[in-house]
């Protein structure tokens, strides 16, 4: 993967308001070079303004915005030249067959017409969309539209390419084929903005992510940053006996130990939870607990899944283990 400390997008302050919305609130964010930013949030986030800001579809009330060091607003037409586009509604002409859709666009792209013909055959054949070629759009699934659409926004080639929900309502083998050629474009070097709703999605194909809501970046980093910033890993204990969970959890309180003070007993699940705060902590209370006796029949450790820490992110509850556990028994 060609990776390079220059920024192929940079977001600063970008502002755009609808009256009393605001759809983006002072946004700002970086993506690296042939690098994947999953862009995520609950709808109504302002991800699609952002991509119309960075498209040059819309322009911004304030801030600046920067995609292969063009202006979105004082170069739009050396930056358009850059970018793809696949939108969140379908952009393609109805009337023409998939074929002639993307000769079409390859020849306003300025390729020849041979060019053009053999990149229009290659998208067809790598979206699985070469026997429906001739066939004119509007007869296409919803699935096939969304395929040609992808295929469109890849046919020459960018080097910044938005995706704004590009699998939703794709059947799980028809995304496979599309991440699959996104990790493609960037194995060629080029660089991906991708909104998203799936969690999988983001954890499959993005580099770094960054969580806005209400117009405003409310996280980023990596997903497994994003993971320990929410909820961080524990540890689950369940021991042979399980009238021993609250002994287990008292030894525990008793040791000293570092972050064993947060450690809390789920009666139901028949399991004690320790946070980890390191490997070498973790070590210890393993060890503490088979030193003092007990008998353990499961260990295991959990990090919070990207869906756990969406839902913390973006304000709406999920159960947290100290949620569900009687005050006596976490007290
Ligand atoms: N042209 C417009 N006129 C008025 N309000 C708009 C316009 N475009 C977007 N908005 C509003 O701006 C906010 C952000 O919309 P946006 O489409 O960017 O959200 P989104 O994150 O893409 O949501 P979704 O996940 O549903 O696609 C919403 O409140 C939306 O209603
Ligand atoms: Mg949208």
């Amino acid at each position: 993967m060609t990776r390079s400390d220059t920024n192929a997008v940079e977001v600063r302050g970008l502002v755009k308001h609808y009256g009393a919305t605001k759809a983006l609130d002072g946004v700002d964010l970086d993506v690296p070079e042939g690098t994947v930013l999953g862009v995520l949030g609950p709808n109504g986030a302002g991800k699609t303004t952002l991509v119309r800001c960075l498209s040059t579809l819309i322009v911004p009330d304030a801030g600046t915005a920067t995609v292969a060091g063009y202006d979105v607003v004082r170069q739009p037409r050396q930056l358009r030249r850059t970018i793809g586009l696949t939108g969140q509604y379908a952009s393609v002409d109805e009337k023409l067959s998939g074929w002639e859709n993307l000769y079409m666009i390859g020849r306003l792209l300025d390729l020849s017409r041979k060019d053009a013909r053999r990149r229009a055959d290659e998208m067809l054949e790598r979206f699985s969309l070469t026997d429906a070629a001739k066939r004119p759009a509007m007869t296409y699934s919803g699935g096939m539209r969304r395929r040609l659409d992808l295929a469109a926004s890849m046919i020459g080639r960018p080097a910044v390419l938005y995706l704004d929900e590009p699998t939703t309502g794709l059947d799980p083998r028809t995304r496979n084929e599309v991440w699959d050629e996104v990790q493609r474009m960037v194995a060629e070097g080029a660089t991906v903005l991708l909104t998203t709703q799936y969690m999988e999605e983001a954890e499959q194909l993005a580099h770094e992510l960054t969580v806005i809501d209400r117009g405003r970046v409310i996280a980023g980093g990596r997903v497994d940053e994003l993971k320990a910033k929410v909820g961080g890993r524990t540890l689950q204990v369940r021991p042979v006996d399980l009238a021993q969970l609250p002994a287990m959890a008292r030894a525990l309180g008793d040791s000293g130990l570092a972050g064993v003070a947060g450690a809390t007993v789920v009666p139901d699940e028949g399991l004690l939870y320790v946070p980890i705060l390191s490997d070498e902590q973790l070590t210890a209370v393993v060890g503490l607990l088979g030193a003092r006796g007990f008998g353990i029949a499961h260990i295991g450790t959990h990090l919070p899944s990207l869906d756990e820490v969406f839902l913390a992110l973006t304000g709406e509850k999920t159960p947290s283990v100290s949620d569900t556990i009687p005050e006596e028994v976490a007290a």
